[in-house]
């Protein structure tokens, strides 16, 4: 029996912001047989949970501009982190009703046989499935690979992180706290500065409303920034940083939508980088994937687990909402981590 089999696809590179419905185009158009449809020794996959993440917005471009990630493809499925159920498999390995976490199109229904693409995940974890896409998943190993690999951090020392109520930035917050550092913590509403004081932050401040820098002059100098803006935010932070100061550029939002009319904004005080013997890391989340995977499966997940670590999720019922989540976490307007709920169990 054929059953619909929903897909999103990448529909036009955008100028500025993505558009919903223009940059991308909902379409059920096609169907899937669930019960005949050959599996070539894979498995079949009920897409539950996909998430929404600012980097999509990179790989929304012309294949001719180079970048890390490789870019979406005009008439065919976006694709990102996701978690599903399989419903059949010819995989020994994989079991009918195991979810499974890893890499999907955005689709309703998908047969694959990468086994080794996709983690199945643990039933006795007492999290639930959308959580293995934030706290437990790829923003949630960011804010761990990153703080573990470069922050440094001593105790008594002072770290600002910007857009701290975000995924990333809410287990940057709560794992500084833990060794004892001091949060000064900014994000761009006053829901989003309760939640950050709530988890720790001991300065949580509006960037709409109250000047970063001079919210940083009062509460620095800073040892630590962990950036997720760039732009002024980031000279902001020079401004306040102490000698050898620790900057981890995990993101630059401020600069992912840059256009005529939002031109992109460079930091004019670079020269500070020298005379402070500042050290500017940027990483990324994927290289650090085999030294630090299994430690964080260890720590992090028992925490979320207990209660331990916070978070927010922003969910959006649906896959015919996806354009919409993608602009909204551009354009700060999401609460927590971005997760499209594709389908009930
Ligand atoms: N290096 C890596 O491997 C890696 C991995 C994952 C994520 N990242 C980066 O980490 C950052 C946070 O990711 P996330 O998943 O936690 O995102 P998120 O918080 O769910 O969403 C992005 C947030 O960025 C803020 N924002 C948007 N436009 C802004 C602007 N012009 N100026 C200042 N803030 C703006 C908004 O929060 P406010 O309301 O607070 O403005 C928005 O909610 C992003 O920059 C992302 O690209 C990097």
């Amino acid at each position: 029996m054929p059953t619909r089999n929903a897909r999103v696809l990448f529909n036009e590179v955008p100028t500025g912001y993505p558009e919903p419905g223009k940059t991308d185009k909902y379409d059920d158009s096609q169907t899937i047989d669930l019960e005949n449809v050959p599996l070539n020794g894979g498995f079949l996959v009920k897409i539950l949970y996909l998430s929404i993440d600012p980097y999509m917005r990179g790989r929304m471009r012309a294949p001719t501009t180079k970048s890390y990630s490789p870019p979406f493809t005009i008439g065919e499925p976006l694709q990102n982190n996701g978690v599903g159920v399989i419903i059949r498999s010819e995989n020994p390995d994989i079991k009918a009703g195991d979810h499974v976490h890893g890499f999907f199109p955005f689709q309703e229904y998908y047969v694959t046989a990468n086994a080794k693409a996709y983690r199945v995940l643990p039933k006795d974890q007492n999290i639930p499935w959308s959580v293995y896409l934030g706290a437990c998943g790829m923003t949630g190993k960011t804010a761990y690979y990153g703080w573990t690999a470069y922050a440094e951090a001593k105790k008594g020392e002072t770290v600002f992180v910007s857009t701290g109520a975000g995924p990333v930035g809410s287990v940057v917050i709560q794992l500084a706290k833990k060794q004892g550092l001091k949060v000064i913590a900014s994000a761009g509403s006053d829901e989003k500065v309760e939640f950050m004081k709530s988890i720790g932050a001991d300065v949580a401040f509006n960037y709409k409303k109250e000047s970063t820098k001079e919210v940083l002059e009062k509460n620095g100098p800073i040892n630590i920034y962990w950036d997720h803006v760039g732009g002024q935010t980031l000279e902001a932070a020079i401004d306040a940083a102490a000698p050898y100061a620790r900057f981890i550029e995990c993101g630059m939002i401020s600069q992912y939508n840059v256009s005529a009319e939002n031109p992109p904004y460079a930091p004019k005080n670079l020269t500070q980088i020298v005379g402070k013997c500042l050290n500017l890391r940027g990483f990324l989340v994927t290289p650090l994937e085999e030294k630090y995977r299994d430690e964080f499966y260890a720590t992090i997940p028992p925490m979320v687990a207990k209660g331990e670590i916070k978070f927010l999720e922003d969910i959006t019922e649906g896959l015919e909402g996806t354009g919409k989540a993608i602009y909204e976490v551009q354009a700060g307007k999401n609460h927590g981590k971005s997760i499209i709920r594709v389908a009930a169990e």
